[in-house]
C-alpha cells in the first residue's frame, strides 16, 4: 500500500480521475498551490506520466481505484477529467459505490448540461454531492489558471471555494471562478462560452479572408495588423494566438503551417449544442448558428472542389487598402460586440426558463482571464450589468449602444464589400442582418402570418386588436 503520509501529516486534499493533459495538469497547479492531491487513470503511462512532471511530494499517482480513494481526504473531493458522454457515465458507475455520503464529485469536462442533470438528481439520490463545472483555458489554462465555472450543490462549492479560487485565474486581483447557480447551470455556461468561441473564431477567420486573398497581406503584415489590433479594444486571447499562428513555419515544408493545413474544421459539438438549445428556447443567436454551420460546410471538401470549378466565383476586391483596413477594425468590432451579446442574451432567458438565477456580471468577470473567449470587452459586459443587472439585452446598454451605432456603417461597408467582391462572409453578413433586424420596429413577419393561415389556417393577430383572426383566403388552382 503507497505510503499515504504527506508533508502535512494528513491524506490528501484533492482527486482526480483522468490524468490527460488537462487533468495532469490541473493537479500540478494545484499542487503548485500547496494542495495535496492524487491522480488516478487507469492507464499506467498517464499516473507514470503526473510522477514524472510533479514538482514536488504534494502530488501521487495511482493505478488502482480503491488506493486512490483510500488515500483521500473526507469528505473527499473528486474531480473527473474524462471526455463528455458515455465515459463520465462509465466512471460514475465504476466509483459511485465506492464513496460516502457527503463526498464531492465534480465533472471538469465538456459534459451536455442535461447529462450533468440526469447525473445530479442519481447521485443526490445516494447522499453524494455532484458539481458540473465547465473548465476553460485549455492545457496552459490548467496548469496556470483556468476560468472555471462550477454549478450545483452551493454547500459543496464552498467546500472547494478556496482550492479552486487559488488555481483559477486572476484578473485585477479577482479569481476568475465564481458559483455559477443550481443544477447544471455551470456546464450550461460553459456551452454557451464555447458557442462564442465558435463565432468569434469563424469571424476572425472570415478578416483573415479578406486581408489574405481580397487585400493581398502576406502573413507577417497579418500577424502584426492581429497584434497591434489585439493592443487596443479587439484585445483578446483569440487574436493574440491568431498573430502567432501567422509567424509559425512547418519544418518540412518551410512554408508558414497555416498555410499547409486543410481547411475541413473538426468539432466536439458544444456550438452546435448551443445552437440547438437556443432553438429550443426561441432564443436568436444566427451568428452562432452559422459559425456551427460554416464547420460543417468546410467538411464538403470534394463538393466545393467541384462547384468552384463550375461557377463564376470571381473575386476581386477594389478599393483603397488602408480605408478598408480600418473599416475592418470597426465592423470586426461591431461583430464581437453582438456575438458576445447573443451569447448573453441567451444565459438571461435559460437562467429564466431554469431557475439558474444567473448573475450575468459574475459570468463576464470570470470570462475575463483564464479561458479561450477572454477579452477587453468583457470588461464592458461585466459593467453594463453591474450598472443594470436586469438588463434585458446588452444592445440596450447605453454604451454598448453607442459603440454598436459607431460600428454599423463600417460593418454595412465591409460586408457590402466583400459580398459585390465574392467574398463569403457569413458570420459579418449574418451579425449585421441580426443587428438590422433587431433594430426593425417593423419586420416582414406578418407575410408570413399571412400565408401560414392561407395554407394551414393557422390564425394571425393583428394589429391593434385584441384576439386571434383566421381568413377565408381567395381559392387557387
Ligand atoms: C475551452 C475550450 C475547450 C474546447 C475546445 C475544442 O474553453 O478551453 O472551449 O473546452 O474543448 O475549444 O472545442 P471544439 O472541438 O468543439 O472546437
Amino acid at each position: 500500500m503507497k505510503h499515504m503520509e504527506n508533508r502535512y501529516g494528513g491524506k490528501l486534499h484533492f482527486g482526480m480521475i483522468g490524468l490527460g493533459t488537462m487533468g495532469r495538469n490541473l493537479l500540478l497547479n494545484l499542487a503548485d498551490h500547496g494542495y495535496s492531491v492524487a491522480g488516478y487513470d487507469k492507464n499506467p503511462e498517464q499516473v507514470q506520466r503526473l510522477e514524472k512532471e510533479k514538482a514536488n511530494d504534494q502530488v501521487h499517482g495511482f493505478t488502482t481505484l480503491d488506493a486512490f480513494l483510500d488515500a483521500l481526504q473526507s469528505p473527499r473531493v473528486v474531480m473527473m477529467l474524462v471526455p463528455a458522454g458515455p465515459i463520465v457515465d462509465a466512471v460514475i458507475a465504476d466509483l459511485a459505490p465506492h464513496l460516502a455520503k457527503g463526498d464531492i464529485l465534480i465533472d471538469g469536462g465538456n459534459s451536455k448540461f442535461t447529462d450533468t442533470d440526469r447525473r445530479a438528481k442519481m447521485l443526490s439520490d445516494q447522499g453524494l454531492n455532484f458539481i458540473g463545472m465547465g473548465v476553460s483555458g485549455g492545457e496552459e489554462g490548467a496548469r496556470r489558471g483556468p476560468s472555471m465555472m462550477p454549478g450545483g450543490n452551493l454547500e459543496a462549492y464552498h467546500h472547494v471555494q478556496t482550492m479552486f479560487e487559488a488555481i483559477a485565474a486572476h484578473v485585477k486581483g479577482d479569481p476568475c471562478v465564481t458559483y455559477i447557480g443550481p443544477g447544471a447551470s455551470g456546464h450550461f455556461v460553459k456551452m454557451v462560452h464555447n458557442g462564442i468561441e465558435y463565432a468569434l473564431m469563424q469571424l476572425i477567420a472570415e478578416t483573415y479572408s479578406l486581408l489574405k486573398n481580397g487585400l493581398n497581406f502576406t502573413n507577417q503584415e497579418m500577424a502584426d495588423l492581429f497584434q497591434q489590433w489585439n493592443s487596443g479594444r479587439l484585445g483578446s486571447y483569440l487574436l493574440e494566438i491568431t498573430s502567432v499562428i501567422f509567424t509559425v513555419k512547418n519544418p518540412d515544408t518551410g512554408h508558414i503551417l497555416v498555410d499547409d493545413i486543410s481547411d475541413q474544421a473538426k468539432a466536439k459539438g458544444t456550438g452546435k449544442w448551443t445552437s440547438q438549445f437556443a432553438m429550443d428556447l426561441q432564443v436568436p443567436i444566427p451568428s452562432i448558428d452559422i459559425a456551427v454551420s460554416m464547420r460543417d460546410l468546410s467538411k464538403y471538401g470534394d463538393l466545393r472542389q467541384q462547384l468552384g470549378k463550375q461557377s463564376n466565383s470571381e473575386r476581386i476586391w477594389e478599393g483603397d487598402r488602408q480605408a478598408l483596413k480600418e473599416s475592418l477594425e470597426r465592423a470586426f468590432f461591431f461583430n464581437l460586440v453582438l456575438i458576445y451579446s447573443q451569447g448573453m442574451h441567451l444565459l438571461s432567458k435559460a437562467s429564466a426558463e431554469y431557475g439558474y438565477r444567473l448573475n450575468l456580471a459574475d459570468i463576464a468577470r470570470i470570462w475575463r482571464g483564464g479561458c479561450i473567449i477572454r477579452s477587453h470587452f468583457l470588461d464592458t459586459i461585466y459593467t453594463a450589468y453591474l450598472r443594470d443587472p436586469d438588463l434585458e439585452h446588452l444592445v440596450l446598454d447605453p454604451v454598448i449602444q453607442n459603440m454598436l451605432e459607431e460600428g454599423l456603417d463600417a460593418a454595412r461597408t465591409v460586408t457590402a464589400q466583400a459580398v459585390t467582391s465574392g467574398f463569403p462572409v457569413p458570420v459579418m453578413a449574418t451579425t449585421l442582418n441580426y443587428y438590422l433586424s433587431l433594430a426593425s420596429s417593423r419586420l416582414p413577419t406578418n407575410l408570413i402570418q399571412a400565408q401560414r393561415d392561407f395554407f394551414g389556417a393557422h390564425t394571425y393577430e393583428l394589429t391593434g386588436k385584441e384576439g386571434v383572426f383566421h381568413t377565408e383566403w381567395p381559392e387557387i388552382d
